[in-house]
């Protein structure tokens, strides 16, 4: 018995334990032969010895039991110290999330025309063409209506390309006054450096009696806000085309990079182009039914005010999500 219980308490793993057992309580271990051997004994001592043994069996089962359940603790105990983590090395700053560069700048530019009580209109992404392009003036033969540069669907519906669609839609919903921005995607058949399928736009419309808005009016605008934007720039205009304003503009900012000495960024001559605007085209008025109004309008891509604000030199890497470029922002 002593021999038993000394061995029990030296036992160091749970194999050992188990041999221990099967030793003792096994078909052919201790107990079994002592009980057996019980029947050769004179039948008055065999409730004494039986009475013992079984007051024996019982001690070294719970014994054994015992010390299974302190070898199960030890070993958990010990793999929890194996695998343990040094918690300390885990650097909270670095689970902080953040807005994406091309999100945070749409917050900016939505929160400078909000300032200025512009409503936020949206409108669908699959649009008609009727919105996307017949009711803008922009006719027939148009290359953005080119399949090489629209996603069209088999039904004739395409992906708009452009948020000027959204004025339409808003002009065809409420009567002038308008002053209203329209930020959202847009899709075009592009991919290079500086093109994506799929980018962001913010669209710009004001709209009101006849004489009551003026270009001078967007110019003041423009300016003000793309200093807002990009700090103390200057801001040019230029003379350019679009079918749904007349006359229309496209506006240079000086070059952030150089400061309009020239460099690689503005191709050496000091300027970046960042928007088109111009006034609303009659034509376009005339396919809402809207008379004795005039307005103004203004469009602009925000991947590629991200790039500037962000000094991002890939726009493709804008869409990737690769937390070594997103992290650079938090
Ligand atoms: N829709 C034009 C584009 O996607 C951008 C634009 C230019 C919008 C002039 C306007 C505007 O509203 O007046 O290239």
């Amino acid at each position: 018995m002593q021999k038993w219980e000394e061995q029990i308490a030296a036992c160091e793993s749970l194999e050992e334990l188990e041999q221990i057992r099967i030793e003792l309580f096994g078909k052919k271990g201790y107990f079994a032969k002592e009980f057996e051997s019980l029947k050769k004994l004179p039948a008055e001592q065999k409730p004494q010895i039986a009475k013992e043994l079984n007051l024996a069996k019982n001690k070294l089962f719970a014994l054994l039991q015992y010390k299974k359940d302190q070898l199960i603790a030890k070993e958990i105990e010990k793999r929890l110290q194996e695998e343990k983590r040094d918690l300390s090395l885990l650097k909270i700053s670095s689970l902080k999330g953040a807005l994406h560069p091309t999100l945070y700048t749409m917050d900016k530019i939505v929160e400078y025309f909000i300032a200025l009580n512009y409503a936020i209109e949206t409108g669908p992404l699959v649009e008609d063409d009727f919105y996307n392009f017949e009711a803008l003036n922009l006719p027939k033969h148009h290359p953005a209506r080119d399949m090489q540069d629209t996603f069209y669907c088999k039904d004739g519906k395409l992906l708009r390309t452009h948020t000027s669609p959204v004025q339409i839609r808003t002009m065809q919903r409420q009567k002038p006054p308008i002053r209203m921005i329209s930020p959202g995607p847009v899709f075009r058949r592009d991919f290079d450096l500086t093109h994506t399928p799929m980018f962001h736009q913010v669209e710009g419309l004001v709209v009101d009696e006849k004489g009551r808005v003026s270009f001078a009016n967007l110019k003041f605008l423009l300016e003000d806000f793309l200093r807002y934007m990009f700090g103390d720039v200057q801001v040019r205009f230029r003379p350019s085309f679009f079918p749904f304003t007349e006359p229309s503009a496209e506006v240079d900012i000086s070059c952030i990079f150089c400061e309009g000495r020239g460099c690689r960024v503005c191709s050496h001559t000091g300027w970046l182009e960042v928007l088109g605007c111009g006034m609303v085209d009659p034509n376009v008025f005339k396919a809402v039914g809207y008379k004795d109004v005039n307005g103004y309008a203004f469009g602009l891509g925000v991947e590629r005010f991200a790039m500037l604000i962000h000094r991002v030199g890939d726009l493709r890497s804008l869409f990737e999500g690769d937390l070594r470029l997103l992290e650079q922002f938090k």
